[in-house]
């Protein structure tokens, strides 16, 4: 915890506006191991009422939320995600889904069809997902609770989907293990504030504006962080981490999947 204090208050914003909120926000690190205390199911719809407060694009409220504690489906989970352990020993497991089922029921009472959605469609209800998500994971962490968003899930949408029984014009955008901490993990570093905010214009930034340098040292910065952790990196952590990631590209049948699921993005 102290480590966590300290990364706080080495912040060069020590005199900045700060809040309760805020300080959740510094002090979040995704956390892979957890207790067995049992996460109530009491806590869990408290975290998720407060998370379906978050704002959602026209009031579509395009998402639905699986709450996953049986074993043998968290194992099979895991099993889509790669193996992740976490999945398979998280107490319980939020599916954050993009759900077009009841705007589908709404426009059918109008005679129309929802069947030839666009991309926008798609991405509007994959981002009302993600804010509840976000929202479900800051509402959990105020309770003491931690864990991990997972998008491991889209490794393979149409088995997810066949695992979790979701029907057609639903599918689960990422997942999230959730659980009372049994680690205290460093905080990993994030790019500098100076050469990701903008002002008025992309480009003017008060720090450095270009790509290179600003990779250049967060490669750095992350191969310290990883070192720190006994982890064995190269100089360029995070540029190397980039590239295996993205070469070859990843989850190249997604969209395939995702239209058979109903989902439209091209
Ligand atoms: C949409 C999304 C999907 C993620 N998927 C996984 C995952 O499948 N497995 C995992 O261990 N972490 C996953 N993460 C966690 C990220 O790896 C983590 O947030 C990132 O490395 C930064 O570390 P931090 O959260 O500890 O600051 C995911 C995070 C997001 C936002």
């Amino acid at each position: 915890m102290s480590q966590q204090i300290s990364a706080a208050q080495s912040r060069s914003e020590a005199t900045a506006p700060t809040s309760e909120t805020i300080e959740l926000l510094h002090q979040r690190v995704s956390v892979r191991k957890y207790t067995d205390d049992v996460v109530a199911e009491e806590t869990v719809e408290a975290v998720l009422r407060a998370a379906f407060r978050a704002p959602t694009s026209s009031n579509i409220q395009s998402y639905s939320v699986v709450i996953v504690r049986d074993e043998e489906t968290k194992r099979r989970l895991s099993g889509v995600a790669g193996k992740q352990r976490h999945v398979a020993e998280t107490p319980v497991f939020l599916a954050f889904c993009a759900d077009l089922t009841r705007i589908e029921r709404a426009m059918e009472t109008n005679g129309h069809t929802i069947a030839n959605n666009n991309m926008e469609t798609s991405l509007v209800s994959s981002i009302d997902a993600a804010l509840v998500g976000m929202s479900a994971y800051l509402a959990a962490e105020s309770l003491g609770l931690k864990g991990v968003m997972i998008g491991g899930v889209r490794n393979n949408a149409v088995e997810t989907a066949r695992i979790l029984g979701l029907p057609e014009l639903v599918y689960c955008v990422f997942g999230m293990c959730l659980g009372y901490p049994d680690e205290v993990p460093p905080l990993k570093p994030r790019m500098e504030y100076t050469s990701v905010v903008h002002y008025e214009q992309y480009g003017q930034t008060r720090g450095a504006s270009d790509a290179a340098s600003t990779v250049a040292a967060y490669d750095v910065e992350l191969a310290k962080h990883y070192r720190g952790t006994g982890r064995d990196t190269t100089d360029d952590s995070w540029s190397r981490d980039m590239d295996s990631k993205f070469h070859p590209p990843l989850r190249d049948r997604l969209r395939e999947e995702l239209s058979a699921l109903g989902f439209r993005f091209s």
